[in-house]
């Protein structure tokens, strides 16, 4: 079935399987800070990345019905793992609403980082099995060479909310160390999850100085941006948060992905 297109004035819709793509959806605010928002977490199924691409599909599409029953002008997977395996199946089914994702920005960002073309894509299990990242960045830098590792452990030290410390720091030494071992050593990190910049210093201290670390969220901004090209909405929009397990938790630990304070009655729940 096609979908028809809902008004300018619509909200934005945006989903990530838990707190994590609050990390775009600030980028978003910022780039078009007189956007209303409507972000869902599905928090009672994290994480999507150790899950089968079939049950990933599934869950995306039942996220993104949600949004879309809620009159959603389009929608921004900032899940890279939903991204990577359901892309193509939710551009489809909501066509002609447009569906952004979070690869192709953040391969855009790496192909433009990185001076020596060996780039290395810190993601989840899902993402790097379905190489969505690889061939995203050899259309843009066919001479590129990619190096994809799951860094799994990351996901939960994030939504643990630990992002600095001595179980952080080791975690990343872990991961990332042996990656900087051979001659042939990147000197651009992709962070492939949405998860992933809120340990951006733990990471940062983990690899040689001067790697450049990148992420989707700016590059995303700037697509939405494109797509929504007309006259800018005069702010402040606003932003609606839902949550598939705990409104508390999510706002407790979201805040500090979103860079700002989240009530945990802005908060509601949902049932998917
Ligand atoms: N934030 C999601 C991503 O960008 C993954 C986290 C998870 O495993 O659910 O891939």
């Amino acid at each position: 079935m096609a979908y028809p297109l809902a008004e300018a004035g619509a909200p934005i819709g945006v989903f990530d399987s838990g707190v994590g793509g609050l990390t775009v959806l600030r980028a978003l605010c910022a780039a078009l800070p007189g956007e209303d928002f409507v972000y869902l977490g599905d928090t009672a199924r994290l994480p999507y990345g150790t899950k089968s691409s079939a049950t990933v599909v599934r869950y995306a599409v039942q996220a993104a019905d949600e949004l879309i029953e809620r009159g959603v002008k389009c929608l921004v997977i900032a899940c890279n793992t939903a991204a990577a395996a359901a892309l193509s199946a939710l551009r489809e089914r909501y066509a002609p609403l447009p569906v952004i994702g979070v690869i192709e920005p953040g391969a855009v960002a790496a192909a433009a980082a990185s001076r020596s073309a060996r780039i290395a894509v810190l993601a989840t299990e899902g993402t790097v099995r379905g190489g969505a990242y690889q061939q995203a960045i050899a259309r843009l830098r066919p001479e590129a060479r990619v190096t994809a590792l799951a860094c799994p452990l990351f996901v939960a030290l994030a939504e643990e909310g630990w992002t600095e410390g001595a179980v952080a720091q080791a975690a990343a030494e872990r991961y990332l160390v042996p990656l900087f071992a051979g001659s042939d050593a990147p000197d651009t990190l992709v962070l492939g999850c949405t998860h992933f910049p809120v340990l951006r210093e733990v990471i940062a201290a983990s690899v040689p100085e001067g790697t450049r670390i990148v992420d989707s969220a700016a590059t995303t901004a700037s697509a939405l941006k494109l797509l929504l090209a007309g006259p800018a909405r005069s702010g402040p929009g606003a932003l609606q948060f839902l949550a598939t397990d705990s409104p508390e938790r999510f706002a407790r630990i979201g805040s500090r992905f979103l860079g700002r304070a989240i009530g945990a009655d802005d908060v509601t729940g949902v049932d998917l």
